[in-house]
């Protein structure tokens, strides 16, 4: 499609599924050197060697690696896996989950490893991947996904918004880290995207066409749409963007 990421390393977490399967494809179709494809489990859903089978396809290394983001031993290796290629460019901090009890009452269990997954796991991943830019003398890019709810709250996603809203932050703190390093640091706010977490999160699943309604778009996003967003971040295309939550929402936190 383009060579918007030509020679560049590209890592994906939780791009076994979704969102991150699509930024892991569309890294490939915009001329990455490499790809690494990470997930909890080879399959969840669409899978870690599909996905990894789809990036062969379009002539570019890769490979799947397993890591649970909430243990930075298994993030650690992770990046480790990205020095025979040369060295991470693009860190993308995608994989994220909710909790099926979400709300004012949400279990201390669900609170603990919804936190440990969505804030612990994506600073981990950030700062494995800035070490070894910095290692490598690299200027790369670590790209963080947040969500519409990390910018609005909503009842049904108290400890979700709590994580998102963190990552929000997490970006903005990161890049004044970083900077001096050459290091971008940025977060991608999805809206409703249709993946099986949107179909399946309690609450969120139950809401979904009443946002697709009020969407300026009239639409859900695909997952595809926010792939593109992130080789942008990735790409010397917005190489003076830093510290920013990028809304790819259809419009919908413009209106009320
Ligand atoms: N779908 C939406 O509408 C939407 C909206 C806003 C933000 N997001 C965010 O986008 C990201 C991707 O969501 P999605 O919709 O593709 O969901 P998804 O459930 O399809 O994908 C999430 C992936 O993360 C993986 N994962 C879960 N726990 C993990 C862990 N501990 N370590 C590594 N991987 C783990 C899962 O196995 C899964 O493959 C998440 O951070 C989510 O919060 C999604």
């Amino acid at each position: 499609m383009s060579n918007l990421l030509k020679d560049k390393v590209v890592i994906v977490t939780g791009a076994a599924s979704g969102i991150g399967r699509a930024i892991a494809i569309s890294a490939a179709q915009h001329g990455a050197k490499a790809v690494l494809v990470s997930d909890i489990a080879e399959l969840p859903r669409e899978g870690g060697t599909p996905t990894t089978h789809e990036i062969e396809a379009l002539g570019v290394a890769t490979r799947f690696v397993r890591a649970d983001v909430s243990r930075k031993a298994d993030v650690d290796a992770l990046i480790d896996a990205a020095a025979p290629f040369g060295g991470v460019d693009v860190m993308v901090a995608n994989a994220g989950i909710t909790a099926r009890d979400d709300g004012a009452d949400v279990s201390e269990e669900s609170y603990r490893r919804l936190m440990a997954v969505n804030l612990d796991g994506t600073l981990f991943s950030a700062q494995a991947a800035a070490r070894q830019m910095k290692a490598n003398g690299k200027e790369g890019s670590i790209v963080l996904m947040a969500s519409m709810g990390g910018i609005v709250g909503a009842g049904m996603t108290v400890a979700y918004s709590t994580s998102k809203g963190g990552v929000v932050l997490m970006a903005k703190a990161l890049a004044d880290a970083l900077g001096p390093d050459g290091i971008r640091v940025n977060a991608v706010a999805p809206g409703t995207i249709d993946t099986h977490l949107l179909r399946t999160a309690a609450g969120i699943a139950d809401a979904a066409e009443g946002f697709r309604q009020r969407t300026p778009l009239r639409r859900l996003g695909k997952p595809s749409e926010i792939g593109d967003a992130v080789v942008w971040l990735g790409s010397d295309m917005s190489s003076y963007v830093t510290g920013i939550a990028l809304l790819v929402d259809g419009g919908l936190l413009a209106v009320i």
